[in-house]
């Protein structure tokens, strides 16, 4: 039946549905088949080394987005699936109020230990200061207190018998400095009894150091892995693999811009190989081309995370000059992925716009695009060197304004 009308858009989504291409791409979540994992080879074999070393654990850190959950969940799988590794995979997702006892409290509950003795010992350390202060305690604060007493050392002796992996992602979030210190010295501890258990901490972070609030005493048990940016063949891969997964194919010229657009972010190239697979499924076309990606490129900017879209909005927000302020950011954005100099950006503008521009008219707009820290667009890292204060910045400014064919 030909369908005439479809005001909801439903016929589209059942045919993008029944294609598998969501599955295949996956833009917003980690990869969790091995089968589309790309790349990151060197990555996953120094992990598996070090999870089959006793008293080694592990730190994972880097840009948001540049895949360190894929990375840290498919080399666990890897090594399950090789056979290696017969011990359990504990997983925590932090949030902001997570804590040490939150985070070990479903290993402690794996060997037998209940959550009413986790509360009792809690309970129980908090000791000689909860009995000075009781009487003026609030429930709420004496439960806060509780909470952050439980004892790195008690924890240590029940579970450093444990054959396994404590995976802990979205370490950065948790907001107390105090319940990270006590992760770090349960990893001490752990690597002293020479444990089996090895715990593998994740998260974003510029310098490991940041992320483990500067307890350096573990730096001696903890490998530190820092995960850049996906180079242009394990892009083409992913791309590749989502090709072979369904029966699509993306004309050779989308498949270089895609990666270009990318600038090394997977995220990027799952959400343009998607939104341009489904324009190419919504019609029945099994080929991407590059009017597809014209149109991904639109729907991505829409769909591009709250913080990315205000911080640019914010930029190029301006009574007059808006177009002014806007042509600067793309041409730093055209400047390429990581720092540049004043003369550069003058020279992409003056490309992109066909008119040049002098070093002290960019300082008026400089004036509120760049600051030291991370309040800006951009960031002044020395003299006359700046760089996007969000890494992912480049390619959102490339992709919202429709330059495929200038990358
Ligand atoms: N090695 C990889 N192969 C294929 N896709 C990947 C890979 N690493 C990350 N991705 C994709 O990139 C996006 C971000 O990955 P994620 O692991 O969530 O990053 P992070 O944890 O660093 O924020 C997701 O869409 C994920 O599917
Ligand atoms: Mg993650």
């Amino acid at each position: 039946m030909k369908i005439t009308s479809d005001p909801y858009g439903i016929y589209r989504e059942e045919r993008i549905k029944k294609s598998g291409i969501r599955e295949a791409f996956t833009p917003n979540s980690p990869i969790l088949d091995i089968e589309l994992f790309s790349g990151r080879k060197d990555e996953v074999a120094k992990i598996i080394e070090c999870l089959n070393t006793k008293g080694q654990h592990i730190l994972l850190y880097g840009d948001r987005g540049v895949g360190k959950s894929s990375l840290a969940k498919i080399s666990c799988l890897i090594l399950n699936h090789a056979g290696i590794a017969n011990g359990q995979l504990y997983q925590k997702r932090c949030d902001s109020h997570d804590t040490f006892k939150s985070i070990v409290t479903s290993v402690l509950n794996s060997i037998g230990i209940e959550s009413n003795t986790i509360a009792y010992e809690s309970e129980k350390s908090v000791g000689f200061e909860k009995i000075l202060h009781a009487n003026k305690k609030s429930k709420a604060s004496k439960e806060g207190n509780a909470v952050n007493s439980l004892s790195p050392s008690w924890v240590v002796e029940k579970i450093k018998d444990i054959n396994g992996i404590l995976l802990i992602d979205e370490f950065d979030v948790i907001a107390k400095a105090s319940e990270k210190k006590k992760i770090a010295e349960m990893i001490k501890l752990l690597s002293d009894y020479g444990s089996s258990l090895t715990i593998f901490i994740v998260g974003i972070a510029e310098t490991a150091n940041i992320l483990m609030g500067g307890h350096a005493s573990v730096n001696r048990c903890l490998k530190e892995i820092k995960l850049g940016r996906m180079n242009k063949d394990e892009l083409n891969e992913i791309i590749k693999k989502g090709e072979e997964r369904t029966s699509i194919k993306f004309d050779a010229a989308v498949k270089k811009q895609i990666v270009a657009l990318s600038s090394g972010y997977a995220h990027y190239t799952h959400l343009l190989a998607l939104k341009a697979a489904e324009e190419a499924i919504a019609e029945e076309r099994t080929n991407i081309t590059k009017n597809d990606l014209r149109i991904a490129m639109q729907k991505a900017a829409g769909d591009a995370e709250g913080s990315l879209k205000q911080a640019y909005d914010n930029a190029i927000r301006s009574s007059r000059k808006k177009d002014e302020f806007k042509n600067i950011v793309i041409a730093a954005a055209l400047c390429g992925d990581d720092e540049f100099r004043a003369v550069e950006l003058r020279t992409q503008y003056e490309k992109f716009t066909g008119k040049a521009i002098a070093q002290n008219e960019l300082n008026n707009y400089f004036a509120k695009l760049i600051s030291r820290d991370d309040s800006c667009i951009l960031k002044r890292l020395g003299t006359g060197v700046y760089r996007f204060t969000d890494p992912r910045m480049p390619s959102y400014v490339r992709i919202a304004n429709n330059l495929a064919q200038a990358v």
